[in-house]
């Protein structure tokens, strides 16, 4: 027996608790959230980018069919000097064998395949120019061999290159087919920036995102998203810091960059497209830049000493002297998401097609860096330029790096002397450390800097995300949102897992092409997302025995939404017994009241078990002061209209 009440006082807390972290790790963006639906569209897959794929280059997912075609990657005079690679295809043989003959194409294989849905409208794009008037059919061939949508188009004879749509629609639901190319005369051909994406994205975007798998992001309310990274925003090298600038603009001109996962950014999902995301989920944006320096964490971490790499990142800092050009670039960044479309960085938003300023509130600099002295001088100096220039924005710094070992006190020690406004904490913990330490913030300076629990989960090694791990985090989140008066954000790690293209496990979501399959722990993160408060109600939870670690596997949170008025209970029992919860908030409701209509979610199952069971129900409670039965490893939240 367990018992929660309330003691009338309350104190405001973050409402920007709940939010994600998208990182482009195990595919997360291209081939997964982001649309296109064509791999290696810009032919800029650079050798050596991909250490376990012998054929990984510029011709990666591409090849010919028949006898007909040469294919060859060129960079003369190409679309653009970022994009300086394409493919030519000498198409040989006479214009009846071509004509006749559509067994000779130009095939890309997809992300995984091509996963395209029967009567949707996908729109093909492409740069051109030939040597000849080149006829050309597009189709999509499903697995079996079947054409399931085709259309026709020209190209013209031309020196330079020219824009080319089509829209198809195929008839048949596809999880894997190919778009072929099938030219219909002889010359040289050259293409570029060979796209297939599908209409219907999320909110009917062009160049968007992946309309299943935003809105299941879209589902958990996120209240801001993080943004690039993660490892990927400080790179695996200076040349590999993520420029925002070589993210935005016309889609050639984007500056293709190196995974440091080990693959490939076409970055068509670019800054310019997550402040759009962020704006289409009602969530602030939080971009991460890097601190001038980059990852160290890349480093083989049991060959080298903390000593080790913390003199590797004293040699890895960006060089002193180009220190100001990139602060003006974190500069011109606020100026691009603010300012006035009159502004030479507002410009080039509005011309992407948003005039109006995204409002950004947020900038994380740095993640995860060692805190050395190389840091520590180009954190300090961007963090007082950015300050300086623009004192309305916080600036969320970071505490060092996350592995076992590890402390915090150096990054701490700096960010009070600097007076950084926030910090980004990560830990990967097993499901224990979250139960036991549910006091980790209650001692922090409520007055000082805050914090930002960028990266967080409960990790079973070796196995995956179950209720164990997902009422652990339930569990630790009561803790967090006592604390919502100094952590002001949260977000688990990592987002986002493609199947077969898994760097780090576990992921919240799981997903391939045509299939999304949310973790136990993201129907927790969900929960709390829907079910945010901006007040916390100061209660006392009492549970009914003298073992301290059965004590522990209880837990109780109440917030009230100010905006519904609604109070939420949230109720974790992680003992694998009922447990009968008393719940006092009559301090909280006029004398008398009676009858209370609320809205009770219970998620339940078996330590192990990977799915849980959600069952949601509306409950007449007869007062304020009300017993609730908490079944064995479950989650209860209970909202109080
Ligand atoms: O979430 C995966 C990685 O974990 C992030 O890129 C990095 O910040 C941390 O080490």
């Amino acid at each position: 027996k367990a018992s929660v009440t309330a003691s009338g006082d309350s104190k405001e807390i973050s409402p920007l608790l709940m939010g994600i972290f998208f990182e482009d790790i195990n595919y997360a963006a291209d081939g997964g959230l982001y649309a296109e639906l064509v791999q290696n569209r810009d032919f800029e897959y650079a050798p050596g980018e991909n250490g376990h794929e012998k054929n990984w280059g510029p011709k990666y997912a591409w090849n010919v069919e028949g006898d007909k075609i040469d294919f060859s990657i060129s960079t003369d005079e190409p679309l653009h000097p970022n994009n300086p690679h394409y493919a030519r295809l000498d198409v040989k043989g006479g214009i009846a064998t071509m004509i006749n003959n559509g067994g000779n194409a130009f095939v890309n294989s997809g992300f995984d395949g091509i996963t395209v849905k029967r009567g949707e409208p996908y729109r093909f794009r492409m740069k051109a120019r030939s040597s000849k008037k080149m006829p050309m059919e597009i189709a999509l061939v499903s697995d079996h061999g079947r054409k399931i949508a085709s259309g026709k188009l020209t190209v013209k004879q031309s020196k330079d290159w020219q824009d080319y749509e089509l829209i198809i629609n195929p008839d048949e639901h596809c999880a894997n087919a190919t778009l072929r190319i099938v030219p219909k005369n002889t010359g040289v051909l050259d293409l570029d920036m060979v796209s297939l994406f599908p209409m219907n994205t999320f909110k009917g975007r062009e160049n968007g995102l992946r309309a299943d798998l935003a809105q299941t992001l879209a589902d958990l309310k996120p209240r801001f998203v993080r943004f690039p990274g993660g490892c990927v925003a400080h790179g695996n090298g200076l040349d590999n810091m993520y420029d925002w600038k070589g993210s935005i603009g016309k889609l050639e001109e984007r500056k293709p960059l190196s995974n440091l996962w080990g693959y490939h950014q076409t970055r068509g999902l670019g800054y310019h497209e997550y402040f759009q995301f962020c704006e289409d989920i009602g969530a602030e944006p939080l971009p991460v830049v890097a601190a001038a320096v980059p990852c160290q964490n890349s480093w083989n971490k049991s060959q080298y000493s903390h000593d080790a790499i913390t003199e590797h990142g004293q040699q890895g800092g960006l060089p002193m002297d180009m220190l100001d050009g990139y602060i003006q670039d974190i500069l011109d960044l606020i100026e691009y998401a603010n300012g006035p479309a009159s502004s030479e960085w507002g410009a080039k938003r509005a011309a992407a097609g948003h005039p109006e300023p995204f409002n950004l509130k947020y900038i994380g600099i740095g993640n995860e860096d060692m805190i050395t002295s190389v840091f520590k001088e180009r954190f300090n100096k961007i963090n007082a330029a950015v300050k300086k220039a623009h004192p309305e924005i916080t600036v969320i710094g970071t505490v060092g790096p996350f592995y076992e070992g590890a402390d915090y006190e150096e990054g701490w020690r700096l960010a009070r002397e600097q007076k950084v406004d926030m910090v980004d904490e990560h830990y990967y913990v097993d499901p224990a450390w979250l139960i036991y330490n549910q006091d980790y913030y209650d001692d922090y300076d409520r007055n000082g800097t805050k914090v930002y629990l960028g990266e967080w989960a409960a990790h079973l090694p070796g196995r995956p995300s179950n209720m164990e791990t997902a009422l652990a985090e339930a569990l630790y989140l009561t803790s967090v949102e006592r604390n919502g008066d100094v952590v002001t954000m949260s977000s688990y790690a990592p987002l986002l897992a493609k199947d077969n293209h898994t760097q780090w496990k576990p992921d919240l979501i799981y997903f391939n092409n045509s299939e999304i399959r949310p973790t136990t722990d993201y129907e927790t993160m969900r929960l709390y997302g829907e079910n945010a408060g901006n007040k916390y109600l100061d209660t006392k939870l009492n549970v009914e025995t003298d073992n301290d670690k059965a004590k522990a596997r209880i837990g109780a949170s109440v917030v009230k939404d100010d905006a519904s008025g609604d109070i939420i209970v949230k109720l974790v029992n992680m003992l694998p017994v009922e447990t009968t919860m008393v719940v006092d908030l009559k301090k909280f409701y006029p004398e008398g009241q009676k009858e209370i209509n609320s809205v009770r979610t219970v998620m339940s199952g078996k330590p192990a078990d990977e799915k849980a069971s959600v069952k949601t129900d509306r409950v007449t409670l007869a007062s304020p002061f009300f017993t609730m039965p908490l079944a064995p490893y479950s989650f209860t939240v209970l909202r109080l209209k």
